[in-house]
């Protein structure tokens, strides 16, 4: 099988090809089916956002190319759900500083999945250090699944220098605990310890 091929795709592009990274969500994620039409409308309104860049990883075939994995981003910025409901939370628990350290010039990934026949082959760091290559924010951002025991995803973010900024954190609206971490920029590879949770 020839090598899946990593590229950058325009917001055009990006619109154009949701139905296919949907389906790689799908796959990656499991969700309810009732999520999906809220969490498409989600992703048509962040390729809006100031920085918006995304990139796919695709297997080649003779009769064109399937998407295997993908991985978007965008500037966070006061507005934003998800940048004022996190800024709100760490200005609640750890203060101004702390927020604005973190939230203050930050760049948030909002998805990354790799298709289930395509983990554990690298392509979701390769996704992740592109992404956040050349970035001129100084820390980016983003929530992912708290569970137990750590998820693929968690220790992949750990492994580039991510820290839980909140555990068990649950979003307004309801929803499974999420861990919100962040990472100075650029990323750097740090050895692993076995769990950055507080036991
Ligand atoms: C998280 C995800 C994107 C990682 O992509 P991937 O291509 O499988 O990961 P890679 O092969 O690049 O591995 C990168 C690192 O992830 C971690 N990792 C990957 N698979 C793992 C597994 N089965 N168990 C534990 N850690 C794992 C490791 O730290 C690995 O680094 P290492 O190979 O140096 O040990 C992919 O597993 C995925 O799509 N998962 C489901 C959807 C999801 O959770 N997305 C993230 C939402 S925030």
């Amino acid at each position: 099988m020839r090598e899946p091929a990593l590229r950058e795709i325009d917001v055009k592009t990006f619109r154009r090809m949701l139905t296919a990274l949907i389906e790689v969500y799908i796959a990656a994620m499991n969700p309810p089916r009732s999520q999906l039409p809220g969490r498409q409308a989600i992703m048509q309104r962040h390729a809006n956002h100031p920085g918006f860049r995304a990139f796919v990883v695709e297997r080649r075939r003779a009769l064109g190319s399937t998407v295997v994995g993908f991985i978007y981003g965008f500037h966070g910025s006061a507005g934003q759900w998800w940048h004022d409901v996190v800024t709100s939370e760490l200005y609640a628990r750890n203060g101004r500083d702390y927020a604005e350290h973190w939230l203050g010039d930050s760049y948030e990934v909002a998805e990354l999945h790799v298709h289930p026949d395509y983990q554990g082959m690298g392509l979701g760091r390769r996704l992740l250090d592109t992404l956040c290559e050349g970035r001129p924010e100084s820390t980016v951002v983003l929530s992912t699944l708290d569970r137990r025991p750590e998820t693929p995803a968690h220790r992949l973010y750990r492994s580039v220098g991510f820290a839980d900024l909140l555990s068990s954190f649950e979003f307004p609206g309801g929803g499974p605990p999420y861990a919100v971490m962040g990472a100075p920029l650029p990323l750097v590879r740090v050895p692993l310890t076995e769990s950055s949770k507080p036991q």
